[in-house]
């Protein structure tokens, strides 16, 4: 197949490095993404003349992607690295991304299925299913087609489980990594999967010439996976890696030193109160976050240790997501209704025991970090949970972590954080009052131990590293 820009190096993911939104008059406004592959992609440089490939997700991504018309995009800051974006059909799209990967996969590797009623796994799955199927086939050819002879293509997460090996039948001369955010499933859970689609997430992501994980778990779960369902295992041209993603410390420190972050400190103090502990927790109201658990742990703090009251605040941070499916919808109703029951049952006039925001706002959630004496990161299971990794490194006296042994980032915190079983309300009760009441000196240096193990490898080493391991991997 001709290749049509030639690149080096590409990524591929459902979500790019640059969206767009429709302003006055069909202009459209390109915000730049942030995270971990962004950083990584601004770090290898314009020779390397990168290619990301990503879905077109709302109004402004599609008619972005249409006026390109097969083109690329360019992103911001990223010294020159430009953008493909699949304007993928909205129906394909909402069976692959709500149906396959956030109700099926997410489910999956996250243990969140709730039986009697989860999962089913009948016609419509099915028809899901094939939807995935074409998702996947639309990124292994767009990358067969943007790809130079014998290039990197790292390709992420469970929404592009099968385009490695796709990929792989029409370029057989590319390096092919495959990279999970996520936890993967253990053997025995992985198996609620009917053994052919079981069978064929695996080998479409043996298709890569590596497949690699953010922690030594979540890795030996994949080649659990393999032995279990397809005997033989692990081929031999396919290696496991192991990268745990780092806090980007520079960018967390500059940034929150910025005006805007001080002004939102300002309104948050105003909002706690003087003299008052702050537990703070930031996350997508995701199910696997396990807020609700989180506020119930807190309500038990103030029951079993009332010498808290009033001198506490839990700064609670939950921002919509994935607001198409009503299993999140409804979550996001609970969480809201759990904290204020709590603040109808202990609050005072001059005391709200939690403050709940529920609209994202990144300069907001570095004030929090900021202010934290304690932070809460309970998620049920969690690939790595970054919000553990930044906020030892923003607070600024200092914090005590308190955090689920199912999260990644236990693998590298563990060892100076409060840890608990995320189901154990009990339990992250008294992890909070014990973070609580930790002395200031310990608390100080467990934190800036937390930092220097949370900031071990950068974003843009972590993605360098995965680069470099797959083009100096012999096939
Ligand atoms: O944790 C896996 C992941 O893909 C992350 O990279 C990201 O934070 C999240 O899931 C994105 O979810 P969504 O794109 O569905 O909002």
């Amino acid at each position: 197949m001709a290749s049509t820009h030639g690149a080096e190096v590409l990524v591929a993911s459902n979500r790019g490095p640059v969206s767009y939104a429709v302003g006055e008059g069909g202009a459209l406004r390109p915000k730049r993404g942030g995270g971990g592959l962004v950083s990584g992609l601004s770090a290898i440089g314009p020779e390397a003349n990168a290619v990301w490939v990503c879905a077109a997700l709302g109004e402004g991504d599609r008619a972005a992607a249409r006026r390109a018309d097969g083109g690329l995009l360019p992103v911001a800051d990223t010294g020159g690295q430009r953008v493909r974006m699949l304007d993928i059909d909205a129906d394909v799209f909402a069976d692959a991304y709500n149906g396959i990967a956030n109700s099926v996969l997410w489910f999956v590797h996250h243990m969140l299925y709730q039986t009697p009623l989860e999962p089913v796994f009948d016609a419509a799955f099915r028809r899901q299913w094939a939807a995935y199927e074409a998702y996947n086939r639309a990124f292994a050819e767009a990358l067969a087609q943007e790809a130079a002879e014998g290039a990197a293509v790292l390709i992420q997460d469970y929404h592009l489980a099968l385009a490695p090996r796709m990929l792989r039948r029409l370029r057989p001369d590319l390096r092919i990594g495959h990279f999970s955010h996520t936890p993967w499933a253990p053997a025995e859970y992985f198996r609620l999967l009917p053994d052919d689609i079981a069978a064929e997430l695996l080998t479409g992501i043996l298709g890569a010439d590596r497949a690699a994980f953010l922690t030594r778990r979540w890795a030996d779960a994949f080649t659990d996976c393999c032995h279990a369902v397809l005997g033989p295992g692990i081929p031999s041209g396919t290696r496991i890696g192991v990268h745990g993603l780092g806090a980007d410390a520079d960018f967390l420190r500059e940034r929150a030193h910025r005006a805007d972050v001080d002004e939102r400190m300002a309104a948050l103090r105003a909002e706690i109160g003087e003299g008052r502990r702050t537990i703070v927790r930031v996350d997508r109201t995701e199910l696997s976050k396990n807020i609700v658990r989180g506020l119930l742990a807190y309500r038990q703090l103030l029951d079993a240790h009332p010498e808290w009251r009033e001198r506490v605040v839990h700064v609670a941070f939950a921002y919509p997501s994935r607001q198409d499916l009503a299993v999140y919808r409804e979550y996001t109703d609970q969480v809201r209704k759990v904290a204020e029951e709590i603040n109808e049952r202990y609050g005072t006039p001059g005391w709200t025991p939690v403050v709940l925001h529920v609209k994202d706002d990144f300069a907001r959630s570095l004030a929090a970090y900021r202010l934290a004496d304690v932070a809460l990161v309970n998620p049920i299971r969690d690939g790595m949970n970054l919000v553990a990794k930044e906020v030892p490194v923003v607070s600024d006296e200092g914090c005590a972590l308190v955090l689920s042994r199912e999260a990644g980032a236990y693998a590298e915190l563990g060892e100076d954080a409060l840890v608990v079983n995320p189901y154990d309300v009990t339990g992250t009760a008294e992890a909070l009052h014990a973070a609580l009441a930790m002395p200031a000196g310990e608390r100080a240096e467990r934190s800036k131990r937390l930092a220097a193990a949370a900031t071990a490898l950068p974003p843009a080493q972590w993605f360098l590293d995965q680069l470099h391991a797959l083009t100096a991997q012999s096939s």
